[in-house]
């Protein structure tokens, strides 16, 4: 089993993209050191962009920080939630980067969880055809997902992410003590995107996970150092092969393709993302079985930890009349779907992650005996 105690107090993960190369610093006490930001490119100007609830805890701790090495440090402080992942507030970000006349060289610092993240990555992506921007996750989700890997964007009504860009950031700063503000359900959501690299990825580190869930829900620092340190090398090594998902990336969407049908028909919100990426694990699971790549013990594993964490196993009906041809319907409209053939991220036994397709008759099995209690 892998061991926390080589981990450093602070640590790097580098994330190899040629020219788009970027490091990870992951540690205590990051945020408000002026030096975590030496090297970023210069500028007049630089715009933090956060949620009303991250506001108080953190931006003045950033501002500070900015401000040893940019003239002008401003912000804009959007609504909170991902329901508010939209045009509108998109063109909140656009209007204060225009009313400050900010220039190509101004630099965005997303100061939030994923969807303050990737948001920002959009904005910056588009603003001026490309500002350079630099993540400052919050959250446990954004710090071993969504912060690294440069995939930005808004939803759309009839799908999540649907509308973004590809887009790095300069670097990310992830503060391991803004995790002591995170409520305990964002905790547990967090958990989701952690487990996930284990079925996925790293065997061993999924045997990690399940000797320390306890530690991890008790946001034991070393635990959680640890946790966010190896999700954030084995997410470098996967965008580092594939950065705009020609292929492997695509793995990193275990329980994704379930889980955006769950967050998209429940209405954006009302389940939090990293809930209905551990539930459609279950759900992938229970596929990979049925299309006979998983035994049943593994299945029964993987749902205990996901309950562990503190996760939804149980899928919500989303629709009382046809709830199976409404789950197809969202997933048809997944960004792995071609030609409205739905792709799942299926998981075999020794630790291989495969995509693709799978009979309706089977998928709508495993949505009826998900959405059982
Ligand atoms: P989030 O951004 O909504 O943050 C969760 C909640 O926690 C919010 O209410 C936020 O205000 C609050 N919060 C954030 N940091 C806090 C702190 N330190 N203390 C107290 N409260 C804090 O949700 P999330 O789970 O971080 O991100 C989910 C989003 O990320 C989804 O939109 C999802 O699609 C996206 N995502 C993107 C990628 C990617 O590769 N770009 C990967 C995974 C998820
Ligand atoms: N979270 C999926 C990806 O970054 O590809």
């Amino acid at each position: 089993m892998q061991e926390t105690t080589s981990v450093k107090p602070h640590s790097e993960v580098g994330i190899h993209l040629g020219e788009r190369s970027y490091q990870i610093a992951i540690g205590s006490d990051l945020l408000g050191s002026p030096h975590c930001y030496d090297g970023l490119p210069s500028a007049r100007t630089a715009i933090i962009v956060t949620n009303e609830t991250i506001a108080p805890l953190y931006l003045q701790s950033l501002v500070s920080a900015l401000d040893k090495h940019y003239p002008v440090v401003g912000h804009v402080v959007l609504p909170d939630g991902e329901v508010y992942k939209t045009w509108a507030s998109l063109n909140l970000i656009f209007d204060a980067l225009l009313e400050r006349g900010c220039d190509r060289r101004t630099v965005l610092f997303a100061l939030g969880g994923g969807v303050v993240g990737d948001m920002t990555g959009f904005a910056a992506a588009t603003y001026m055809r490309g500002v350079p921007f630099v993540q400052v996750p919050t959250t446990l989700l954004a710090q071993v997902d969504s912060s690294v890997g440069g995939k930005t964007g808004i939803n759309h009504p009839m799908g999540k992410n649907m509308i973004g860009a590809f887009y790095q950031p300069q670097r990310v700063i992830c503060d391991l003590d803004t995790l002591k503000t995170l409520p305990e359900r964002e905790l547990s959501a967090g958990l989701a995107e952690v487990i996930k690299y284990g079925p996925i990825a790293d065997a061993a580190f999924l045997e990690w996970i399940e000797a320390n869930m306890d530690l991890l829900r008790s946001r034991d620092p070393v635990a959680l150092a640890f946790a966010v340190k190896r999700s954030c090398e084995i997410k470098a090594q996967v965008v580092g092969a594939d950065e705009r998902e020609a292929g492997l990336r695509a793995v990193l969407n275990f329980g994704h393709t379930f889980g955006h049908a769950i967050e998209a028909g429940m209405g954006y919100g009302r389940w939090l993302h990293g809930e209905a990426v551990g539930c459609g694990m279950v759900m992938a699971a229970r596929l990979s079985q049925r299309l006979g790549l998983i035994d049943s013990a593994y299945v029964d594993r993987l749902t205990r930890l996901i309950e562990r964490a503190g996760l939804p196993i149980v899928a919500p009906v989303l629709d009382d009349k046809d709830n199976a041809g409404r789950y197809l319907a969202l997933m048809r409209v997944d960004k792995k779907a071609e030609a409205g053939e739905i792709k799942f991220v299926l998981i075999d036994s020794s630790g291989q992650a495969v995509v693709r397709s799978a009979p309706d008759g089977l998928v709508t099995e495993v949505i009826q005996a998900s959405c059982r209690p």
